[in-house]
């Protein structure tokens, strides 16, 4: 056959919410299934207060397969990156298989059992109920795994000898003798078939910079792989935080006739390390200023196409300026990865559990989950850890013996770690990760080399973004404490703020609407305070950040019983406030209360300069200078009044393909488009062209802000938002819907 042909099979599924004997038969009559497209969540929810036993249910998916003609001794694989939680496919009613495990990909051959050049039928049918057999399974956990083909599916043919797998291994990056250790594990050759030959080329851009030649002999087929090692790397740019240098690896195998087969990956060339003194990324102390990441979205569970996944690591990286996540507590989205590579973002990547360990078919599942990790994401720059140990699980030598062993047999590149709550736990893991709640944020010292605090903050101060000033600002300085602890101690190598953003999960936990609100932003991905800290510890030259952690309001002060002093979180070296133009304050850092921190908060006392029979309350306007020069300013509206509502969506262009979405942020503000906390009401949104709501309409402003996403559909066009307020008339946005190709079957 000619090239390997890869591409989506995302479109064309019909759906059916419930089990059907004879799912993957050619004549089952599936009128009554719902035309669906993958990434698919088998049921649509609330945002919030659903059952959480609305989506664990047995499900079927259907999809003709149209095949080209025979290309020849060729092989066919369909490739699924996740199916919550059990998947069994079908084809033409033959089993072909099964697979137990959401949170990692799997593949299916279908060689054997497809007609070339025809019709064929694929089923799945996919069990999504919490299923004891199936980590993460068996005890309570506190997150939502939801349901459904919940991310991206591929059809592969190749030949009948192919490229598995490539992991392209830099080794000695900091040295002179800079190289990649290609390996390569091949499919299908015959132990007695002539040797083959196998290129590895390294390409910045379009530009092959080096390449390097092996011959394998196919009887030789080691665990490990092929090795093909390319040096001559020297010219190629580190990857790094600011500077994140990507190059395409493309692997070709020869035999006698040609080349039969070529697979490419992306690489970054890094060098990574945990010591007694902190974390190193290419020879430089970096702190790990991070936050643990769920993939929960609203409505839809965790399925939300590339898209919307690659934007969550933008807002870590770019909103958050965080230089760290941590997958908690799973492999999650590939598209979710390759944007922390491209963003210089570092991740600790871990398998999927929380606290429960199963019986010895559970283990062997979970051993399973790590090799499947280690293997789908070893050629991600941006990962420096493995998680190997069920978060917050007790010691259980033999099962972490096996993982660790796993880890380090499949990559001897990266350090293996594990996270706990109790801090004399069995240490089978490279770096020591510690669930640190401690009352005040205060951690316990170091005790281990390379140390992390993998959590803190969470459970110890749910947030929502609508409570009191007093909380959502306390819930930042509880952020800001800790990582100003973390800074100030070397063998600390740093922290993951227990997290990112609201989860879904169960009534046991959270706040018992199916949501733990310990997010520095909510689950629409809307920022509360705490966010401000985390973005003000950017350096300025990247951005200049001023993000007071109050609003601005004329009762909420001390003297009616507010919280008097506000904190200002920015970059800025000093703070001028002034109340409807006169000087009321000049702030510095307080340097004092976070002697470690980069960039410490400031503190202004809300009542200064208003004298406190004063009844009017003026506009407050913040200057951020640094070096003396004005490098910012801001003004809140002190009249109180709801001016006018805006609309942004995160992008201003869709794919065609029936999946793409982005987020559309309505926003209620005053005269000088700051966000009105308190306003309320519900917006109707009229939607026209080509794309479906994934939201509530009419959409509630929750704390001034209403979220609602669009999925495009498989017709170009325009898509036109129409947001109508009911006393601030409407705001309009559109987005392009780009024509993209058919799927080929
Ligand atoms: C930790 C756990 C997290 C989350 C968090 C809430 O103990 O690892 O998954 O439950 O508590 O603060």
């Amino acid at each position: 056959m000619g090239p390997r042909v890869v591409g989506s099979l995302n479109r064309g599924w019909r759906y059916h919410a419930g089990a059907v004997p004879g799912s993957g038969r050619g004549d089952l009559d599936d009128r009554h299934f719902a035309p669906v497209t993958l990434p698919h969540s088998n049921v649509t929810l609330p945002w919030h207060g659903f059952d959480d036993t609305a989506y664990q249910f047995v499900s079927t998916y259907r999809r003709h397969l149209r095949l080209p003609a025979d290309p020849g001794g060729a092989r066919v694989f369909a490739d699924f990156d996740g199916v919550m939680t059990a998947a069994t496919l079908t084809v033409n009613g033959r089993r072909v298989g099964d697979h137990r495990g959401g949170y990692v990909p799997c593949s299916f051959e279908l060689t054997d059992h497809v007609r070339w050049g025809g019709d064929n039928v694929l089923a799945v049918e996919v069990d999504s109920t919490e299923r004891p057999d199936i980590p993460p399974f068996g005890g309570h956990v506190d997150y939502l795994a939801f349901g459904g083909i919940y991310r991206e599916a591929r059809l592969r043919i190749v030949p009948a000898t192919f490229v598995r797998e490539v992991f392209a291994k830099p080794v000695d990056v900091l040295t002179g003798a800079r190289r990649l250790d290609v390996r390569c594990f091949l499919d299908g050759a015959a132990p007695d078939a002539p040797p083959l030959r196998l290129k590895a080329a390294v390409h910045d851009g379009d530009r092959c910079v080096a390449a390097a030649w092996r011959e394998v002999a196919p009887a030789d087929s080691p665990d490990g792989g092929h090795t093909v090692t390319v040096s001559g790397l020297e010219q190629l740019g580190l990857w790094d935080l600011d500077h994140p240098g990507l190059y395409r690896v493309v692997v070709s195998l020869y035999d006698a006739g040609g080349c039969i087969d070529t697979v490419e990956v992306r690489v970054g060339l890094r060098d990574a390390r945990f010591t007694a003194e902190g974390f190193f990324l290419n020879g430089r102390r970096v702190k790990l200023r991070g936050l643990n990441r769920h993939q929960t979205f609203p409505h839809v569970g965790g399925a939300m196409p590339a898209r919307v996944q690659r934007r969550d690591a933008r807002i870590l990286r770019q909103e958050l300026k965080c230089n760290a996540v941590r997958t908690s507590h799973y492999p999650q989205s590939p598209s979710f990865l390759d944007a922390c590579d491209e963003l210089g973002l570092l991740v600790f990547e871990e398998m999927p559990g929380w606290q429960h360990v199963g019986d010895e078919g559970w283990k062997d599942l979970a051993c399973r989950d790590v090799e499947a990790m280690v293997r789908r994401d070893w050629n991600h720059p941006s990962i420096i850890l493995w998680g190997v140990r069920v978060n917050e699980s007790f010691d259980c030598p033999e099962l972490y013996r096996r993982t660790n062993a796993i880890a380090r047999r499949l990559d001897d590149s990266r350090p293996t770690s594990g996270v706990r709550y109790l801090p004399d736990s069995e240490l089978l893991e490279d770096v020591f990760a510690l669930n640190d709640f401690g009352p005040d944020g205060l951690l316990l010292a170091p005790n281990h080399a390379g140390y992390l605090v993998s959590e803190f903050a969470g459970h110890m101060f749910p947030t929502k973004r609508t409570d009191n000033v007093e909380r959502v600002q306390a819930q930042a300085l509880l952020h800001a404490t800790v990582h100003d602890r973390l800074a100030g101690d070397d063998r600390y190598a740093g922290g993951f703020g227990w997290c990112a953003f609201d989860y879904n999960t169960h009534a046991e936990f959270g706040s018992g609407d199916r949501v733990c609100y310990h997010g520095v932003a909510d689950i629409f991905r809307v920022p509360k305070p705490a966010a401000g800290f985390y973005r003000s510890q950017c350096d300025s030259g990247e951005e200049v950040v001023l993000e007071p952690g109050f609003h601005w309001s004329a009762g909420d002060h001390a003297e009616y019983g507010g919280p008097g002093r506000g904190a200002i979180f920015s970059n800025c070296d000093r703070v001028l406030a002034y109340v409807d133009g006169a000087l009321v304050a000049d702030l510095l850092p307080d340097h004092k209360s976070f002697p470690h921190l980069p960039h410490a908060p400031f503190f202004f006392d809300q009542t200064s300069g208003i004298a406190p029979w004063r009844r009017t309350w003026g506009d407050l306007t913040l200057e951020g200078y640094l070096g003396g020069t004005l490098a910012t300013t801001k003004t809140f509206s002190g009249r109180g009044v709801d001016r006018a509502l805006c609309v942004l969506t995160d992008d201003e262009e869709l794919d065609a393909d029936g999946s793409d979405a982005t987020r559309v942020v309505l926003r209620v503000t005053d005269e000088y488009g700051v966000t009105r906390p308190h306003a309320t009401g519900a917006i109707r949104l009229e939607v026209s062209g080509p794309a479906a709501l994934v939201g509530d309409n009419p959409v509630p402003l929750i704390g001034g802000v209403a979220v609602v996403w669009l999925r495009a559909d498989e017709r170009p066009g325009t898509v036109r938002v129409v947001a109508i307020h009911p006393d601030l008339g409407t705001a309009t946005a559109e987005v392009a819907v780009r024509e993209v190709a058919a799927e080929r079957w």
